[in-house]
């Protein structure tokens, strides 16, 4: 009796796990179900911690992930050593193999929600790999302060502070990188930071070198509207969903669970920021196709509050969409990777959408078949393939 209850649990609680209904276009699926429930699995657990108030959710996933860490490692085509910038830690790649007196310089920031992941992460330390390699560039991976321990800005100004470390001309010539040839880059949370320091940075007159390219692979850009059509069609999409998409925006600003329930039912903004609306206006701002069977309706306003004791979720730093198109028509050269699976999938179109309208060159590719984290999974097609493109991208344009 107590081996079949025991049995019949197991097989439920199997059934639940692997049960993970994916569009029929997906490549590799029962490679990404595996995925799926090994996140399940984590994230459940880490609820549940929660919920027992043992641990806060963040840090019980980062004990997961820190499994996937990585030592820095020299291979026989790159050096990889560890060293601060400005006091931020960072992961630095030099190819091995002779080359010009200098070469391109990538400054990556990983993706992670501004509350998980790190530069020693397998995943990103095979990317940067692979990037000093076939790129024949200097990659500098950088870590920053995360939430819940660390709010705004503090992700922001780490990541600000090493990059202005790293664009001195003599730290550049320390590392053999020609000033006129470097590029920023970032996934997800990463992708965000990117784009951030991006719009600093052509306002900062302190510092002379400029970079060449930007580079946002399905960036995080605006907290205001919680309800574009990506995060209704998605809402319930494995690896990044709403709810886990809002609790990650709202740990950004604070541990206050008054905001997450407020972002929640996109509520958040108050009336006096209203007029911030319209940088983040779905209407205006997507291509038709990604509009259909959708109808525009501004996020209802919340009390004044929120935003006075948490300014970040209306500022530029934290969403950059909502840049003037004073400041946008100053970006580099820009590259932007959306995913159709994706909650975050429509802040790239309308970031794309801004940047074209003031002139700014963008590559946009959009994978039709893509999903959040594909970009640096371990050995799936679909990596590989995310990961090629933006290469010979890099290769051309930086
Ligand atoms: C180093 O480069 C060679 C030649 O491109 C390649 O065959 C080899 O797999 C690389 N090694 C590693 C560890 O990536
Ligand atoms: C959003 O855009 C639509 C279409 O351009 C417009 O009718 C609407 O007033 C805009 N709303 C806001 C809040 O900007």
């Amino acid at each position: 009796m107590g081996r079949t209850i025991l049995l019949l649990i197991s097989i439920v609680l199997a059934a639940y796990y692997v049960h993970v209904p994916l569009p029929d276009n997906i490549e590799e699926p029962w490679r990404v179900v595996w995925e799926v429930t090994q996140v399940k699995i984590a994230t459940d657990l880490a609820s549940f911690a929660e919920l027992l108030g043992i641990s806060h959710f963040m840090d019980t996933v980062k004990l997961f992930m820190k499994l996937h860490e990585v030592p820095p490692t020299s291979d026989e085509n790159v050096t990889v050593m560890e060293t601060t910038f400005n006091s931020v830690p960072v992961r630095i790649y030099i190819p091995k193999r002779e080359s010009a007196p200098l070469r391109r310089g990538l400054f990556y920031i990983h993706g992670g929600g501004w509350c998980l992941g790190s530069a020693a992460l397998s995943m990103y330390d095979s990317l940067s790999r692979r990037t000093a390699d076939r790129l024949d560039a200097v990659v500098v991976s950088t870590d920053y302060a995360l939430a819940p321990k660390h709010h705004f800005p503090s992700q922001f100004e780490d990541v600000y502070s090493a990059l202005r470390w790293f664009l001195q001309e003599d730290i550049l010539k320390k590392y053999g990188v020609e000033p006129t040839r470097v590029g920023v880059s970032g996934d997800s949370a990463g992708g965000n930071l990117a784009a951030a320091v991006t719009q600093q940075l052509i306002q900062d007159p302190d510092v002379k070198i400029k970079l060449k390219v930007q580079v946002l692979v399905y960036p995080a850009l605006q907290a205001l509207d919680l309800n574009l059509p990506s995060f209704q069609e998605n809402s319930h999409f494995p690896f990044l969903s709403r709810s886990l998409m809002v609790r990650l925006w709202s740990e950004y600003f604070t541990t206050d669970q008054a905001l997450e329930k407020a972002m929640l039912v996109n509520q958040h903004v108050p009336m006096e920021h209203s007029h911030l609306f319209r940088f983040v206006n779905w209407s205006s701002l997507l291509p038709e196709r990604y509009k259909k069977g959708y109808f525009y309706k501004s996020p209802t306003p919340g009390s004044s509050e929120l935003a006075q004791q948490y300014p970040g979720f209306v500022d530029v730093k934290a969403c950059p969409l909502l840049a003037d198109d004073n400041i946008l028509l100053h970006l580099p050269l820009t590259y932007i990777i959306t995913c159709q699976y994706d909650v975050l999938r429509d802040d790239g179109l309308m970031y794309v959408t801004r940047l074209q309208n003031v002139g700014v060159h963008v590559t946009h590719h959009h994978i039709e078949d893509g999903f959040h984290g594909a970009f640096t999974f371990h050995d799936f097609k679909i990596t590989y393939r995310m990961q090629n493109q933006y290469l010979s991208w890099l290769m051309k344009n930086l």
